[in-house]
């Protein structure tokens, strides 16, 4: 049965990108607090910095596509250690504040050279054909990005298709990095943890989770943020599809092959050492 949660909940912000995909991000208002949410342009990615440059050294990568690039804040730290980024994210609202910085740093030559576009996931491969070329090193999608794309179809055939497109970027040995939240947990719980693992944020968030069934399944889960802090209070909505750790590692490993090596890491740590982490981080190769 075609479950489409999206025609039974309407979030705040039902506008359609130029990409045609529906931009959660259209109305501009998370937009407009992401920027101050994550912080002090310097620190804010500390917490995770280190991770990924180490993965991607140890790697060899050097040329990277980020998928959901929004405000701009992975690439920005890729492009300051050195990367060659291309920045893709179908929400022009997202983009208007990375396009500002690639501007406002012209004169550096990373930034000079720093390709931004307007894509969707759906159609991505497509998209930016001729910038792929041989193929990126890797392709990352990160902060709880991925879960904006919801099912259409009961089977999950958008999530296959988005990351068939990632698949499609990469060159052979390229890696996938890409996350979610722990939505086992929040279904389990009915709550999401508000401390935010990537960003050095002052303010204080408070999230609110609704979660929505569809012909008894879980299809949706809704955020409610109440962002606050330096006389700032701001609220916005942002829906996500609950993907469940074990099948997300199946669709992956479906698009990838069974043979292709597949890392999990919690919160940016060994899963060992992080058992019941808000995030999952997966790492798989294109073989
Ligand atoms: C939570 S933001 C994260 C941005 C950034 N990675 C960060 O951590 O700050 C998620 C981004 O995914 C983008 N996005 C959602 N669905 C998309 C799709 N189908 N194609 C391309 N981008 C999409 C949104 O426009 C938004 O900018």
């Amino acid at each position: 049965m075609p479950t489409s949660a999206d025609s039974v909940f309407i979030a705040r912000s039902a506008g359609i990108s130029a990409e045609g995909v529906r931009d959660q991000y259209a109305d501009g208002k998370a937009a407009k607090v992401w920027e101050i949410f994550i912080g002090d342009k310097n620190s804010r990615t500390e917490n995770y910095k280190n991770f990924l440059i180490e993965l991607l050294r140890s790697k060899g990568c050097r040329r990277i596509l980020d998928v959901a690039c929004g405000t701009g804040v992975d690439s920005i730290m890729l492009l300051e250690e050195g990367y060659e980024v291309v920045s893709v994210d179908a929400s022009d609202k997202m983009l208007k504040y990375a396009l500002k910085e690639r501007w406002n740093r012209r004169k550096e030559p990373a930034f000079d050279r720093w390709i931004i576009e307007e894509a969707n996931w759906l159609t991505l491969y497509d998209d930016i054909k001729p910038i792929v070329g041989e193929g990126f090193d890797a392709v990352i999608c990160l902060g709880n990005s991925f879960a904006h794309l919801m099912d259409d179809s009961g089977a999950q055939l958008n999530h296959k298709q988005a990351i068939q497109n990632f698949q499609m970027c990469l060159k052979t040995g390229g890696i996938l990095f890409i996350d979610h939240r722990n939505y086992d947990d929040i279904l389990e719980t009915g709550d999401t943890p508000a401390k935010s693992i990537y960003y050095n944020t002052s303010h204080t968030a408070d999230i609110k989770t609704s979660v929505l069934l569809y012909c008894g399944k879980p299809a949706m889960v809704t955020m409610d943020y109440l962002i606050e802090g330096n006389n700032l209070s701001s609220e916005f909505r942002l829906s996500y599809y609950p993907h469940a750790l074990q099948n997300f590692t199946k669709i992956l490993k479906e698009i990838f092959g069974e043979k292709s090596k597949h890392k999990l890491y919690g919160d940016f740590k060994e899963i060992q050492v992080e058992k019941k982490p808000a995030f999952y981080i997966h790492l798989i190769e294109k073989q």
